[in-house]
């Protein structure tokens, strides 16, 4: 598995020639997460192919292995042997989360229905990301969380069994604590019920379902979705390929779009709706984007993707569409620098809480390299260069955040002076392959 390193990485992005080719994505990281969790859980083994390698897996890895699922490379699968419902052990030593989000959240909700303890740590950037969205209803199922006011990381996690079923009306749209209570729930008895207003990405649902979980979706006449979980059934082992990520493909499809005269293929992209907000958008705005060969793998949506160099405009994104494209809008933000006119991106307030203020953070960085962007209270307002390449010739602080580095890394390629990311190591959390496919693309592969 890949770390991110400690030293910092500097890279230069300077003017791309046409970025051609074809490339296959990585896997899918939310998947990736889950597929893990959710075999490290079941009777018996499981294979898992496809599944992402990254730093933020890589943490769910380690603390599924310390809570006792025996987890195995074999040749570029992974086999786990999960421990059963209810049978997680108490890890020896503190779960170190690194930089994901993720798995912080999914593995509380986790340990919170089993008589075991788990202290959580994680990085400095995850070490300021808000938990108190999980442990509130946590707590109101029985678990005692040990933590700081503020409800930051470290935090400890007292688990309890029989866990209370909960009925939890989502106050904000996130699929980490939809799924953190779903986890909770596999070992609470009766239904453990979640309420979604707003849909969020349904890979928990989805994946549970196939692992044999007692699990069903009803949805009222105005969207809100109720997931109904029924615990303490035992989870059936599944052999399961993980798609390719869309938040990792959005990166090669814009800069396609971006670089003249670049057409690039990216094969085996998720596509669940749920996702797949960013192919919408772009769309609307004129990119040429060409589905193909639409399948089904590991019971979700799939397409090889093909991006063509396009003249964008710009587009007025409502909030209601922010769930489906929430890790893409700081690739969007650069689409929209270059685009014909005026781009508003709305209801964005959840930006500020990802492995980086990417709302701030974002609207600085496009600023640094001549574009125009600005902030209007959860909206984003961007005033496009009408095609021409933006000025650049800035160094960028990523901010330790995977998604800013690579789209200012794909603003870079855009540019005319080049841009510089003060560390690209933060990609290895998600898309480590990020440079070298860039680097094929550039060269025609
Ligand atoms: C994720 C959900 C989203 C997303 C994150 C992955 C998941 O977070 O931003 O990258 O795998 O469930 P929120 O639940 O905070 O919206």
């Amino acid at each position: 598995m890949t770390h991110a390193a400690d030293t910092p990485r500097p890279t230069r992005f300077a003017p791309s020639p046409p970025l051609l080719g074809t490339i296959a994505a990585p896997g899918d990281k939310s998947i990736s997460h889950r597929a893990i969790i959710l075999a490290g859980l079941a009777i018996g083994t499981s294979r898992i192919s496809g599944l992402l390698d990254s730093g933020d897996v890589a943490a769910t890895i380690g603390a599924m292995r310390a809570m006792g699922a025996r987890i195995e490379q074999d040749g570029d699968d992974w086999v786990v042997q999960g421990v059963g419902v209810g049978g997680l052990m108490q890890p020896a030593s503190a779960l170190d989360m690194g930089n994901s989000g993720t798995s912080a959240r999914l593995l509380m909700g986790l340990v919170a229905s089993h008589a075991i303890s788990a202290t959580f740590i994680g990085d400095a950037s995850l070490s300021r990301r808000p938990m108190a969205r999980v442990a509130g209803p946590l707590a109101d199922m029985g678990a005692a969380i040990d933590v700081a006011p503020g409800t930051r990381l470290p935090l400890s996690v007292r688990g309890i069994a029989p866990a209370i079923p909960l009925a939890y009306r989502l106050p904000i749209a996130s699929a980490q604590v939809k799924s953190a209570l779903l986890l909770a729930g596999l070992n609470t008895p009766g239904a453990t019920r979640v309420i979604e207003p707003v849909a969020t990405r349904d890979h928990s649902e989805r994946m549970l379902a196939a692992f044999g979980a007692d699990i069903a979706v009803e949805t009222d006449g105005d969207g809100v979705r109720t997931i109904i979980l029924t615990g303490r059934r035992d989870l059936s082992p599944c052999d399961l390929t993980v798609p390719g990520d869309i938040s990792s493909a959005a990166f090669p499809i814009v800069a396609a779009l971006l670089v003249p005269e670049s057409r690039v293929t990216v094969t085996g992209v998720g596509i669940n709706p749920r996702r797949a907000g960013l192919l919408r958008v772009l769309g609307e705005m004129g990119g040429d984007i060409v589905l193909a060969n639409q399948r089904d793998v590991g019971g979700e949506p799939v397409a090889d993707i093909t991006a063509s160099h396009s003249a964008l405009h710009g587009t007025d994104i409502a909030a209601d569409l922010a769930s489906d494209m929430i890790d893409e809008f700081p690739i969007l933000f650069v689409a929209a620098s270059m685009a014909h006119g005026h781009t508003v991106a709305r209801g964005l307030g959840e930006l500020r809480h990802k492995e980086a203020d990417r709302l701030g953070a974002m609207a600085a960085a496009l600023a640094a390299c001549g574009a125009s962007a600005r902030i209007d209270g959860d909206d984003m307002i961007i005033d496009g260069s009408g095609g021409a390449p933006l000025p650049g010739g800035a160094t960028i602080a990523a901010n330790h955040d995977h998604r800013i580095a690579m789209s200012m890394a794909v603003a870079g390629l855009v540019s005319r002076d080049g841009v510089t990311i003060d560390d690209m190591a933060s990609v290895a959390t998600s898309f480590p392959s990020f440079v070298p496919l860039i680097e094929r693309l550039q060269a025609g592969a």
